[in-house]
């Protein structure tokens, strides 16, 4: 009898055990993937979820407590190379989550009565950790694991509005600003835009993209791309005032960037009120927001109420609702782009979605489609949330498989446009047509961003004027541009002969555009707008590039073997050199400057790497003189690298590699003599 119940306990305990450990691991995984990968799995509201129904289990089986589950720590944004580690003064934690407004009223009544709370914005970003010395800006750290976290101060120093020292006598002699980092949308919607014309991957949001520059290693690159700063809270000893909103009120006047969108709210009514108006009033503020934040204001208050291991108790998130519908998936149709990438678009039944009506949502890949086993006659979730193009992220059950007329329909194996056989590169997600001459969006494609502002910038021919030209037959290639006449413009529809002298005259114009940005226009994949000045400085004429080799072109910054491959390539194909050909006698520049000579070949032949921060010369400055000697100035370390010119506070992910690949590292003041 007593034997029979325990069997009966394990038979209902093993299977929840076991859906602990499952959770546990899942998510680990989804920190690991939003964290460290920048490539959320589970949407915020999924995430809470599990992990709610963790901490329930947890509960329920406290011998299998482990401090390492994801219950007990925050999620980590470690294992980035190259920056310093750095343990946070105060652990950088978390904020508990709420998705109604129920669990925020009855927050608010849980809290002694009378209290004021702090109503703020819930920018989403990436937090920050920036220390202050005497005035001075000394590190600036991401969460990281919540106990220690990456110093990227020179990234950080981009930021206009973060202030490097302040001149001020009335300031503590340390104290502790944290903030969140964004990426504004216009910013993030020009990186893209340049993303996508070079064909790198998308960024999914703004987060996403603020979380990869943060982390990139040329605070150049950082700086142009445009990030931003809003600061929420003050932390450190002796510091003035005895709430928290004067403190924000203090380090405004102190020229921190403090959001204007603050309020001390003294009931739940002015609270929801706030709520309210943010959840319209947010989509007309330059950067996103996906909430809001509750704190309690006195900060003896705060005190009190303490801190749980991964959240404080004086604060809460109100997380706005994801803007997501359920719809009928019609049909899934398939589109091919410039560069012969086939995408699977889902035809939907149109839904109001932020504002707009969604009749069509990107499926991403093949993989993804199987994954979530979608098929037209499924109701599917729509979310356009950061992102600028709506995605499917999720289908509803089915209630009566089978009957419903549901058509399996697999990816296709030829080109939806022209009918040639898809091609899948090993490794990539994409499905490709490889007629890049023959089908049509790969060659209007090719001519639009031939015409493009920042390649060959040819007013007046525009998507649908080039469309026109081809139906028309007076456009097949890029070359063809140059053979446009007056009267077979004019004499289109919708073009009168003062549209086509203006055009004409764009054309012209365009024989002027340097040689850099010709090799851009060309359209050579993965050859971007960066790579193609770099390529352009090193071979300044066209016939010198048309011969150089694989092994060549690695040597130049930037360039991988991949890219490198792509460009002997395209000097392979005949039709290629045939419009090249016709390019030059129609008069573009095919010539431009050298790079400057060389002064020495001291380092000629020699891969250096530059790390650290120096005190005689910029890092700028020492990648000049490195190339002005004949060497080249590289990125990563590898065991191709000849020395590290090592600086100050070398990350200590690149000092551990140069040791381990047994790399010299040398000192400024021994580079400097060397030369
Ligand atoms: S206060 C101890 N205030 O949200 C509390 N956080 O989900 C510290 N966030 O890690 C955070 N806006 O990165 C606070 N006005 C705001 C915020 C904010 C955005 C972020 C922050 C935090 C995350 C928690």
């Amino acid at each position: 009898m007593f034997a029979d119940a325990l069997d009966l306990f394990s038979q209902i305990e093993e299977p929840e055990r076991e859906e602990l450990r499952h959770l546990r691991k899942e998510l680990e995984e989804a920190n690991y993937k939003y964290y460290v990968l920048n490539m959320p799995t589970l949407s915020d509201r999924e995430f809470d979820e599990k992990m709610h129904r963790l901490q329930d289990l947890e509960a329920l089986y406290p011998d299998m407590f482990d401090p390492k589950s994801p219950t007990q720590h925050v999620g980590s944004d470690l294992g980035k190379k190259g920056f310093e580690q750095v343990k946070h003064k105060y652990p950088m934690l978390s904020l508990a989550n709420s998705y109604s407004r129920e669990e925020i009223e009855e927050w608010v009544r849980k809290l002694p009565s009378g209290v004021e709370i702090v109503c703020e914005l819930k920018y989403d970003g990436l937090s920050i950790s920036l220390w202050y010395e005497h005035g001075v800006l000394v590190k600036a750290l991401t969460r990281g694991d919540g106990q220690q976290g990456d110093n990227v101060i020179d990234n950080i120093k981009t930021i206009p509005s973060i202030p490097w020292k302040i001149e001020r006598t009335d300031i503590p002699e340390f104290f502790e600003l944290r903030g969140e980092v964004l990426l504004p949308w216009a910013n993030f919607e020009r990186l893209n835009k340049e993303r996508e014309e070079q064909e790198e991957p998308l960024f999914a949001n703004p987060r996403n993209a603020a979380s990869g520059t943060l982390k990139l290693q040329d605070p150049r690159e950082v700086a142009r791309r445009g990030l931003d700063a809003y600061l929420y809270y003050m932390l450190g000893e002796n510091l003035p005032g005895s709430t928290h909103f004067e403190r924000l009120d203090t380090a405004r006047q102190w020229g921190f960037h403090i959001s204007d969108a603050i309020k001390v709210c003294h009931s739940v009514d002015e609270v929801m009120a706030y709520i309210s108006y943010w959840d319209t009033e947010r989509k007309n503020l330059p950067v996103a927001t996906d909430g809001i934040v509750l704190k309690v204001n006195n900060l003896a208050q705060q005190e009190e109420l303490g801190y749980t291991a991964k959240t404080p108790r004086w604060a809460i998130a109100y997380k706005f609702p994801a803007e997501k519908q359920l719809t009928l998936l019609k049909e899934i149709t398939y589109q091919v782009g410039r560069t012969g990438v086939v995408t699977p678009v889902a035809n939907l039944e149109p839904v109001q979605l932020s504002g707009t009506m969604v009749q069509r949502a990107t499926l991403h890949n093949e993989d993804f489609i199987k994954s979530l086993d979608i098929r037209p006659g499924d109701k599917v979730w729509v979310e356009k949330g950061g992102e600028i193009i709506p995605k499917i992220t999720g289908r509803a059950d089915r209630t009566d498989e089978g009957v419903s007329g549901l058509v399996v329909s697999g990816f296709p194996t030829t080109c939806p446009e022209c009918g040639a056989d898809l091609v899948r590169v090993e490794g990539e997600a994409a499905w490709r047509c490889p007629n890049e001459a023959g089908c049509p969006p790969q060659i209007k494609g090719k001519i639009e961003h031939f015409v493009s502002r920042k390649a060959m910038d040819i007013e007046g021919l525009g998507e649908e004027t080039i469309d026109l030209f081809y139906q028309k037959g007076l456009l097949h290639n890029i070359a063809d541009i140059y053979d446009l006449r007056l009267e077979d413009i004019a004499a289109q529809e919708r073009l009168g002969e003062k549209s086509a002298q203006n055009i004409l005259d764009g054309i012209e114009a365009s024989k002027q555009v340097p040689w850099a940005r010709v090799l851009f226009a060309l359209g050579i994949r993965m050859v971007g707008e960066t790579t193609a000045k770099k390529i352009a400085r090193r071979y300044n004429t066209i016939d010198a590039l048309q011969w150089a080799t694989v092994e060549q072109l690695c040597a130049i910054e930037d360039v991988g073997p991949q890219i490198a491959e792509n460009i002997v390539k395209y000097f392979e194909d005949i039709r290629n050199l045939e419009i090249l050909d016709r390019l030059r006698k129609a008069g573009l520049q095919m010539e431009g400057e050298a790079a400057p000579e060389p002064t020495s070949d001291k380092l000629a032949g020699l891969s250096i790497v530059i790390s650290g921060t120096f005190s005689h010369h910029s890092r700028d400055e020492y990648k000049a003189m490195i190339e002005a000697n004949g060497g080249k100035n590289v990125g990563s370390v590898s065991k191709k690298t000849s020395f590290i010119l090592a600086g100050e506070s070398m990350g200590p992910e690149k000092r551990k590699k140069a040791e381990d690949l047994g790399i010299k590292m040398i000192s400024e003041d021994e580079f400097l003599e060397m030369l």
